[in-house]
């Protein structure tokens, strides 16, 4: 990690580097954000997750509009946030696309159920929390989407979690 990046003294140009080195240090769960059916599954990894409201339960995740997955979100109207424990770094991996599987190919190594919308559940997730999309906004290069929760199904256990540029197993 570098120490010492500062947008200041000029702000003429948009800190991006102090930004990336700003987000590096904020340590965050891991999710897979999956859509679609059959051959026209598509997911990715994401740690631009939050919730938003309790009542109604509502979730948004930020998602590039370039990726094959963001189509699959929107075409479906739906999708599912998986919240991976802490052996998921493999599933972290091939729904990043740094092993080289794409597409639906990104589900072949794992198991999947079906909750409310159809979307896949990773299971082994610590929390599968299956959304249809109530809002989208959109910004530059992603769509910000508002997921209103139809179903959760939980399972116990430690998270994976992304802190500069690595992920790190919590113990339980
Ligand atoms: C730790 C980590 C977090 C990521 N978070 C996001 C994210 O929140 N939103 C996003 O659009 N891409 C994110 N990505 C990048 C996508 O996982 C990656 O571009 C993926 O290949 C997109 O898949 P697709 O092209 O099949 O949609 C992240 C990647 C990593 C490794």
């Amino acid at each position: 990690m570098q120490d010492a990046i500062s947008a200041s003294p000029a702000l003429s140009e948009p800190p991006i580097d102090a930004f990336k080195g700003a987000m590096r240090r904020f340590a965050s769960g891991v999710g897979i954000i999956t859509a679609g059916h059959g051959d026209n599954r598509r997911g990715l990894t994401a740690t631009a997750i939050s919730s938003v409201t309790m009542d109604p339960p509502t979730i948004l995740v930020c998602v590039n509009k370039n990726g094959e997955a963001h189509h699959a979100i929107e075409q479906d109207g739906a999708f599912c946030v998986n919240i991976l424990a802490s052996e998921g770094e493999g599933v972290a991996m091939d729904f990043a696309g740094q092993t080289g599987r794409a597409g639906a190919d990104k589900f072949t190594p794992f198991s999947w159920s079906i909750l409310a919308t159809g979307a896949p559940a990773l299971d082994g997730a610590l929390a599968n929390i299956d959304c249809e999309i109530a809002e989208r906004v959109e910004t530059a290069s992603h769509t910000v989407f508002f997921g209103r929760v139809l179903d959760v199904r939980l399972s116990d256990g430690a998270p994976l979690v992304h802190f500069d540029r690595k992920f790190i197993k919590l113990e339980n």
